[in-house]
């Protein structure tokens, strides 16, 4: 693919998709960090002398705009960012674009409202990826988090307009690579989460790739269900017991050290500070609840961790959210850290509630790379081809 350095932006107006997708609450944003990551693009194109456009999804309005999903309060967390104005269009096409980039300057930033406003946009209609397109002399896609959506302002109008991948793109894109596509091995993933059922094609993929596989979470339940094992009230997917043993045979085949619990903690009620007593795997009893894994499995895990120099991290250990069930999450993150910094451990993680746990456990900034994504770092777990990075691809061959 191009990067922003293939491009000759200045005078030119630049189309650039951010995935402004932010927590929001009254209106303001909470949570900016997917703000911050687009800065280096926005600065980098705007002191090129481009008038730079961004656009961006936010919620599922549907295909209807809606005043509930403006995106209009970016605007003023973007502004204090970048210490200037920035101009909002009401509309991502059309009339209401073409009179704000006539008044804009070289260099000047114009944030557009929700694309999802329009049904086109999910559904990738070429119609309004041409509408898109028709305010832009170029596009920049800086939105890795929305990758895996075939849309119009993500996937289609790199089809149309000369297309290039922002810094925070090409960023995510090379920290996966190191991660899973060419790991300085031995490389080991850590999975956790509720379900087995999401993560299916995942674990598929990575004891294919991975050196150890390490599963937690209460999709870990499954696994030992698969093994014959009672797991009492915990969480679990009998259903998935074969896709489990499946994915257990693969491991065996491709020499991959799949890392089960050996124990795990217990309770009869799922609350904070609740009665707990730890357990053998072979030892939950049938009013029991597994919420956490053991200490001799967090042992393992950390051992296992310090042998490897490459680390890839998705999903919770345990009930992380209700304390003490966030032990095995927190005390292995920080050992995962902790390498980082004494043994040049490369550690990526991403993907739903991973960020969260890793904040929680006060080790998210140690991490090498925190992707803000999460459905698209599922996919790309699984081994998928997300459609914006493929279409940025193509783009290129052209
Ligand atoms: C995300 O928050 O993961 C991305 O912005 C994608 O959002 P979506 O799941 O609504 O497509």
């Amino acid at each position: 693919y191009k990067t922003l350095d293939d491009l000759d932006v200045a005078g030119k107006r630049v189309l650039v998709r951010v995935d402004f997708n932010v927590p929001m609450k009254d209106g303001e944003v909470t949570d900016a960090t997917r703000i911050d990551r687009a800065l280096p693009t926005i600065q980098d194109l705007s002191k090129k002398g481009a008038k730079v456009l961004l656009l961006s999804h936010f919620g599922r309005p549907k295909g209807k705009a809606n005043p509930e999903f403006t995106l209009r309060p970016v605007v003023k967390a973007l502004g204090d960012k970048l210490g200037g104005p920035v101009e909002f269009a009401d509309d991502c096409v059309g009339a209401p674009v073409a009179k704000i980039v006539k008044n804009m300057l070289d260099g000047d930033v114009a944030l557009l409202e929700n694309t999802r406003f329009h049904a086109g946009e999910e559904t990738n209609d070429p119609a309004f990826a041409t509408a898109l397109a028709e305010n832009g002399d170029c596009y920049v896609n800086d939105a890795f988090s929305a990758a895996h959506r075939a849309h119009a302002s993500t996937e289609g109008i790199a089809r149309i307009l000369p297309a290039a991948a922002g810094r925070a793109m090409q960023r995510e894109l090379d920290y996966l690579k190191a991660a899973l596509a060419e790991p300085v091995r031995p490389m080991m993933a850590v999975v956790g989460g509720a379900k087995v059922s999401t993560k299916i094609e995942l674990l598929l993929n990575l004891v294919s790739k991975a050196d150890i596989l390490a599963v937690g979470g209460a999709m870990a339940n499954t696994f030992l269900f698969a093994q014959g094992r009672s797991v009492g009230k915990s969480l679990c997917e009998p259903d998935l017991a074969d896709t489990a043993r499946e994915i257990i045979a693969q491991a065996g085949k491709s020499g991959c050290d799949l890392v089960l619990p050996i124990d795990v903690v217990v309770a009869k009620e799922f609350e904070e500070d609740a009665d707990r007593e730890v357990a053998g795997v072979d030892a939950v009893a049938a009013d029991g609840m597994i919420l956490d894994l053991g200490p001799e499995t967090v042992d393992l895990i950390v051992e296992k961790i310090e042998s490897a120099k490459t680390l890839v991290w998705n999903g919770p250990l345990g009930a992380f959210e209700t304390r003490p069930f966030d032990t095995a999450t927190v005390e292995a993150a920080r050992f995962a850290a902790k390498q980082v910094g004494d043994a040049g451990l490369v550690s990526v993680a991403g993907g739903g509630d991973t960020v969260a746990a890793l904040k929680h456990a006060q080790v998210a900034k140690e991490f090498t790379y925190v992707s803000t994504a999460g459905g698209a770092f599922l996919e790309w777990l699984e081994g998928k081809t997300l459609p914006g990075v493929a279409a940025l691809e193509a783009s290129a061959a052209k």
